[in-house]
């Protein structure tokens, strides 16, 4: 039998604006974390040398940690561009390869882009308010703002999921979105990057 009693606020309040979940661990990521993420990195540092925005918070809930219990976090990704490229996460794979997670938009206008591990496939799938996206396994994901104000989502994910930061901070996603006669256009990081 389920003690509901231990899942103190069954219900949580959410804010699409300061991104707060009530009772929620927040992280944020500010400019200055996502050195190696962009691929100009001359307007990256140039932009750092102007100021250290904040980038996107990340608030999450980890109600149980049981074989099926579901992890979530209310994510805003704030508006703007690095050079040409739009502000965007880190982007990782989840530790437990097999783990899927389900994306709900609920403010503003982006993308998540998946690229499969082993096959190499890159995709931009659209995310913004009133669109959910399946991210499945094995696909690390990255969340860009392509819009004019914070993209706001919830992530749900495994609660044994784990996240793997350090493939993508080696090798970085093979795609950039960048922005091209005002429009999102998704290149080869390398053909960008001979570009620059
Ligand atoms: C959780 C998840 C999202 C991200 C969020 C920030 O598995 O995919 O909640 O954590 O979009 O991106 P990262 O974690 O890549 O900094
Ligand atoms: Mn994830």
């Amino acid at each position: 039998m389920i003690d509901l009693s231990q899942y103190a606020i069954l219900a949580r309040g959410y804010d699409t604006t300061t991104g707060e979940i009530k009772g929620a661990a927040v992280v944020r990521r500010w400019l200055s974390d996502l050195r190696g993420s962009f691929v100009d990195t001359q307007a990256f540092e140039s932009a750092l040398r102007q100021s250290d925005p904040l980038i996107y918070t990340v608030s999450s809930l980890e109600p149980g940690k049981g074989q099926g219990d579901l992890h979530y976090g209310l994510g805003v990704l704030m508006p703007g561009k690095i050079g040409a490229e739009y502000y965007l996460t880190k982007g990782h794979f989840h530790a437990w390869r097999e783990a899927a997670e389900v994306y709900i938009g609920l403010r503003g206008t982006g993308g998540i882009l998946l690229e499969e591990q082993s096959a190499g496939e890159s995709q931009i799938v659209p995310l913004a308010a009133g669109t959910i996206v399946y991210v499945p396994g094995h696909t690390a994901h990255r969340s860009i703002n392509t819009g004019h104000e914070p993209l706001v989502y919830i992530g749900v994910y495994p609660a044994s999921a784990g996240h793997d930061y350090g493939s993508i901070a080696k090798q970085n996603f093979r795609k950039v979105l960048i922005e091209r006669d005002g429009h999102p256009v998704l290149l080869d990081r390398t053909d960008v990057l001979a570009t620059i």
